[in-house]
């Protein structure tokens, strides 16, 4: 837990609501707590000696040494107490579709949709499947065709993001890299999905959105793991400031929306009346999920670009080929263009974004078990118990090092061979179909996952392009585990870092 929000938490819970409810959590816990015992068939159980939050200390600290020493004694399936969920670990890569494959008995929904109430007070969607099933549908708006209009929208907010705020300095400027990558990630994310602003004071609307989201996400986990909303400080406060942004009158005040956002706002209008605040609440939803991973992405990707001169050497490289194939020159400014067919061609790029994915992506694929349920695992069966959770932790494969060689360092040509990008990787001379799962797997795979390492590839590429870049501090940068299980890891400090339009 990072110092802000220990300090939420402990603030919540000293409140004398706060602390009625923790006592009567106690009590109820300490009562369920010590009766559960492994059954036949079940696998090993690891329920550490306090109650209830059983072994979330350890997960918490040192998450993936933590669970890489469980699967050397206990081998690749054993179930953790972790803040009250009983959570069944699948480890081994080759029994990952096992967990995808059974989505009847191994609901992604029921998960989901608490996770979509505790954390961003959606209700319907907790009763209504129809309205679940539509919104599904929605999610051809962020592929194919679609995809297209965004990825040239995205450039052309990009564009005036570069031209109206940091390309007007010919001198070196300073600045944070995570405040940078917060700042641009958010603006052009936001901007393409939800078009212009008519506000008086666009910067002003933007930036104290912006603000509210860090401070939101950064209560995130507590609230998806069910921590109520009340004893997390300001919380509540902060959830209703955003969803306030997104109501009826101030949604007709963004011009140019997406499809995606279009085609959403529509389907909510057939559920809702439209000046239903929930409305607003499932926007709130997206800008988590277009936002909470595409800014670390970001930056991890920036980070390891600026800390390893031989990758940039070799991204700058495959960019100046492609200007010479294409026609194009680099001039002053932003005068580039390209398809995002030919930002695809660009492998020693998307070898640096997957490789920041492969070594910073926490987010685990979480199934509820919906009824006791016979997996048919590799050693003959193992019994799943009604009401636990099942885990794919992608650390367990991103970090074998019989998948990836010297699996803790960053490698910039990692995902190439022979020029092309590289696609098989192997475990026990067995080909891998999942080897990096940034995105999550099966019915619940991240549907931005196109549009996110699009926008990671042009803004490297408009940097790249336009500046000469440094990092000042050499400090190695760690990072923070305060979102294990839910997304791509923040950094635990920031780093400054230089730049300066090229001459
Ligand atoms: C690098 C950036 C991103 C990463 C690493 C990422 C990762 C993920 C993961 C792990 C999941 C959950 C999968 C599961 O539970 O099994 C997810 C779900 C989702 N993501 Fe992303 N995501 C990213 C960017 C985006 C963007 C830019 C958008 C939208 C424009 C987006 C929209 C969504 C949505 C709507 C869901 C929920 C899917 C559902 O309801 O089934 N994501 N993402």
């Amino acid at each position: 837990m990072d110092g802000f929000s220990a300090e939420l938490l402990w603030r919540g819970l000293l409140s004398l609501p706060g602390l009625a409810l923790a006592t009567a959590l106690l009590v109820l816990v300490l009562c369920l707590g010590g009766r559960r015992s492994r059954r036949p068939g079940e696998p090993p159980l690891i329920k550490g000696w306090l109650p209830y939050l059983g072994e979330i200390q350890n997960f918490q600290k040192m998450p993936v040494t933590y669970i890489k020493t469980l699967q050397k004694k206990h081998g690749d399936i054993f179930t953790v107490l972790i803040g009250g969920k009983y959570i069944t670990f699948i480890l081994d890569p080759f029994q990952f579709q096992l967990v995808t494959k059974n989505h009847k008995q191994l609901s992604f929904k029921m998960f989901g949709h608490k996770v979509s109430y505790n954390a961003f007070a959606i209700k319907m969607l907790l009763t209504n499947q129809e309205l679940d099933h539509d919104l599904h549908v929605c999610y051809q708006y962020l592929q194919g065709k679609s995809l297209e209009v965004l990825f040239e929208t995205m450039e052309e907010k990009i564009k005036h993001n570069f031209e109206s705020r940091l390309l007007r300095n010919r001198n070196w400027d300073t600045e944070k890299m995570l405040i940078f990558c917060i700042s641009i990630v958010f603006e052009v994310t936001f901007t393409t999905l939800y078009g212009n602003l008519l506000v008086a004071d666009k910067k002003k609307f933007i930036s104290e959105l912006k603000d509210d989201f860090i401070k939101f996400d950064d209560i995130f986990p507590y609230l998806a793991t069910g921590i109520p909303i009340e004893l997390l400080g300001n919380a509540r406060s902060l959830q209703k400031r955003i969803i306030n942004c997104f109501r009826q009158e101030n949604l007709a005040k963004f011009k140019g929306w997406s499809e995606f956002v279009q085609m959403r706002q529509d389907i909510l209008e057939k559920y809702y009346e439209p000046d239903n605040s929930e409305i607003a609440a499932h926007h709130l939803g997206i800008l988590w999920a277009s936002m909470a991973n595409t800014i670390p992405t970001m930056f991890w990707a920036m980070y390891y670009l600026l800390r390893h001169p031989e990758a940039m050497a070799a991204v700058r490289d495959e960019i100046d080929h492609l200007l010479q194939s294409t026609g194009q020159k680099k001039g002053p400014g932003f005068s580039i263009s390209f398809t995002r067919e030919q930002l695809d061609s660009l492998v020693y790029l998307e070898s640096i974004i997957l490789e920041a994915l492969r070594l910073h992506s926490l987010s685990a694929t979480l199934r509820f078990v919906e009824n006791d349920f016979l997996l048919p695992v590799k050693s003959g069966e193992c019994l799943l118990r009604k009401g636990d959770l099942v885990c794919i932790f992608p650390p367990a494969v991103h970090r074998d090092p019989e998948v990836f060689e010297a699996p803790e360092e960053f490698r910039y040509d990692r995902f190439v061979q022979d020029g092309k990008k590289k696609t098989t990787f192997f475990k026990r001379g067995k080909k891998l179909n999942y080897y990096i799962i940034p995105f999550g797997s099966g019915a619940s795979k991240c549907p931005g996952r196109f549009f996110a390492v699009s926008e990671v590839k042009q803004l490297l590429f408009a940097l790249v392009t336009c500046f000469d870049l440094e990092v000042i501090d050499e400090t190695p940068v760690e990072q923070s585990y305060s979102r294990i299980l839910f997304g791509v890891s923040y950094p635990s400090s920031d780093v400054l870092f230089r730049y300066k339009v090229k001459s």
